[in-house]
């Protein structure tokens, strides 16, 4: 049931536009109160009135309607909703949407939720396939929008494959799951991700190359999965995600001070590429050329551990700990080397010898190593090994 339940739908411009019509009508009989907005597209497809009668509610349609805004804005109206939900999501709706368009009432309207967003894709084969579609559908996952279909089928064009739209009975399944908050709802876990910087002096640290991409794509993918996760990174150079309790650290002992003060936690992802020493003593003032043409000698201490730290920790140890091993060579004997080494109980290990152009890429192709033996997985973008992941993850929770 979705007794009480507010749904803003948004109607794209497509043939599958009449099905939101029985989507509409689902939602109320299960007790959900639907807000619909129909885009000028649409309007050639659904009228305003089909579709405010069958809603009960006023259907919203322009931007500039300044009885509307007086009403109620589009910032208000976009926010009073437990979910977004756009059916039919045209070709042209997702490029506005992964582009982040604002030049009419839908495309602001997405702009400018704070809500889930539950997209319903609907177009013929060849656009769903177009590069152009299947990279604004990458980006959007990535974004943390949820995806019903679309499903495989003929088409109203007389063409058959992917791209057709879910049936509203199959949508309305997936509005009842986004709403319940996913499997990992309920569940703390603390993600580390991005490099650590080490002080020299005041000015000049110890850093490396990390940018914190994969760490951020894995909060991003247990967040839309309804876990409650604690994001502590370091100096990233991409932004954390969004719908996570961000902490932001500088060095491995300001980490390992971060995530021990997030403790207990469900589970650990340990993404960041922790710098292993620092300064021995950083100075406390610019270190200066003192003529004599000399290097300074720079004494080094060893940081904490924080994975093989958290993996040892007694009862508040969470209760996955997961791990990362960057390796060059016999990836795997050295990953499940790494694991009895750490006490964590899984391990990613990826491959990052240079000609892999993992190490910065978008791509990563990683080993899944548990107590049970190594596990293969596919050559996939970032964003796809941490939905694999965070899947992974509710699995061994709802087992
Ligand atoms: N890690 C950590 N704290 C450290 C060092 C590493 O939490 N001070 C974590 C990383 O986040 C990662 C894993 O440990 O999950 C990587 O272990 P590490 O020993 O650094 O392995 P590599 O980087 O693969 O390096 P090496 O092979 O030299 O051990």
């Amino acid at each position: 049931m979705l007794n009480g339940k507010r749904i803003l739908l948004i109607i794209g411009g497509g043939i599958a536009a009449f099905k939101a019509l029985d989507l509409i009508r689902r939602l109320r009989e299960q007790g959900a109160e639907v807000t619909p907005v129909l885009t000028k597209a649409g309007q050639e497809f659904v009228t305003p009135l089909s579709v405010s009668a069958l809603a009960a509610s006023k259907v919203y349609l322009d931007l500039f309607d300044l009885t509307d805004e007086a009403e109620m804005g589009h910032i208000e109206l976009s926010r009073a909703a437990d979910l977004v939900v756009v059916a039919p999501a045209t070709a042209d709706l997702m490029a506005k949407m992964a582009g982040g368009h604002a030049d009419d009432l839908a495309s602001t309207l997405l702009m400018a939720t704070d809500k889930r967003v539950l997209i319903a894709p609907a177009m013929n084969v060849r656009m769903w396939e177009h590069p152009a579609t299947q990279r604004n559908a990458a980006t959007l996952k990535d974004d943390g929008v949820l995806f019903a279909g679309p499903v495989e089928g003929a088409m109203a064009c007389g063409e058959f494959g992917p791209g057709r739209m879910s049936e509203p009975h199959e949508i309305l399944g997936d509005i009842e799951r986004a709403l319940a908050g996913g499997p990992l709802r309920g569940r703390h876990v603390i993600v580390t991700s991005g490099p650590t910087h080490e002080p020299i002096d005041p000015v000049r640290y110890i850093a490396n190359r990390s940018s914190g991409a994969q760490g951020t794509a894995i909060a991003r993918a247990l967040a839309a999965l309804g876990a409650d996760v604690t994001f502590v990174t370091g100096p990233a150079s991409v932004p954390p995600p969004g719908g996570v309790r961000v902490v932001r650290v500088e060095t491995a002992q300001e980490m390992l001070n971060a995530v021990t003060a997030a403790l207990p936690a469900d589970a650990g992802i340990f993404a960041a590429a922790v710098a292993d020493w620092r300064m021995a003593e950083a100075a406390t003032s610019k270190m200066k050329k003192d003529g004599s043409g000399r290097p300074p000698s720079l004494a080094f201490a060893e940081n904490p551990d924080i994975l093989a730290h958290v993996s040892g920790l007694g009862g508040n140890r969470p209760a996955l700990v997961v791990g990362f091993a960057a390796e060059t060579d016999d990836v795997v004997a050295h990953a499940t080397a790494k694991r009895a080494r750490k006490g964590c109980d899984w391990i990613l290990a990826n491959d990052v010898r240079p000609e892999t152009g993992i190490m910065g890429g978008g791509e990563n192709a990683v080993t899944l190593i548990t107590a049970d033996g190594a596990e293969d997985w596919p050559r996939m973008a970032k964003g796809e090994v941490a939905r694999k992941l965070a899947a992974r993850i509710a699995e061994a929770f709802s087992a």
